[in-house]
């Protein structure tokens, strides 16, 4: 295997989503390629963003499938039978069972919007994280991207990236910077990583 096959799972305006197929296609991520996008939101922006890159996306949704657990069998199925390597969560904002995340062991990586263990677990996703730091009056917040196992956020950290909170910034202006500072740079670079693990450890069996 020369590259790993990517799975990217979002739910809306698939920013993150962006930053690694724009990583991909220059060459920053090279060990990796992502080969399908899965959406749980049929209206998410992400999807034209697969389409327009001529990537294949799914949307598969908990209520059409007929709750958590059919949902993820089909989520497996759909990724087991295109070969995925890894899986990046990239703003796909529902909570994976045990069920489905032992299934794939170190082979899935999420971006959290905060430096973890900071503003994480339930509920804490998207705007509400940004606006639980100005709340708080931390001085620094961040990114972080991580193994995902089932402890929401609780998987080993890969990377992490401060950023400063600045005086009169509101959760729309923070979360912005957030992005542009750190989500969108840290995410390509862990893929890569992760990826390159993935390449070697397969070509160790062979
Ligand atoms: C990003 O900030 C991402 O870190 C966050 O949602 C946003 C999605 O934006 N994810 C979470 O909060 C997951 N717990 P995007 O759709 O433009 O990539």
């Amino acid at each position: 295997m020369t590259k790993a096959k990517i799975a990217v799972l979002v739910s809306g305006g698939g920013t993150n989503l962006q930053a690694l197929i724009d990583a991909e296609r220059a060459g920053r991520i090279k060990s990796g390629e992502i080969v399908l996008v899965v959406s749980n939101n049929a209206a998410a922006y992400a999807l034209e963003r697969a389409k327009n890159a001529g990537i294949e996306s799914l949307t598969l949704t908990r209520r059409d499938c007929g709750g958590q657990a059919a949902f993820e069998e089909k989520l497996i199925e759909a990724l087991d039978a295109r070969g995925i390597d890894l899986i990046i969560l990239a703003g796909f904002m529902s909570i994976l069972s045990e069920t489905f995340t032992s299934h794939y062991p170190k082979r899935i990586i999420n971006v959290h919007p905060a430096l973890i263990p900071s503003f994480c677990g339930q509920g804490f996703y998207g705007l509400r994280v940004h606006e639980a730091a100005l709340s708080y009056g931390v001085k620094v917040t961040g990114a972080t991207v991580h193994y995902v196992n089932e402890i929401p956020d609780g998987g080993e950290i890969i990377l992490q990236k401060a950023v400063n909170v600045r005086p009169g910034d509101t959760p729309e202006t923070l979360q912005r910077r957030v992005m542009e500072q750190a989500e969108w740079k840290l995410l390509p670079r862990a893929a890569e990583l992760v990826c390159r693990r993935l390449v070697r450890e397969k070509g160790n069996k062979i």
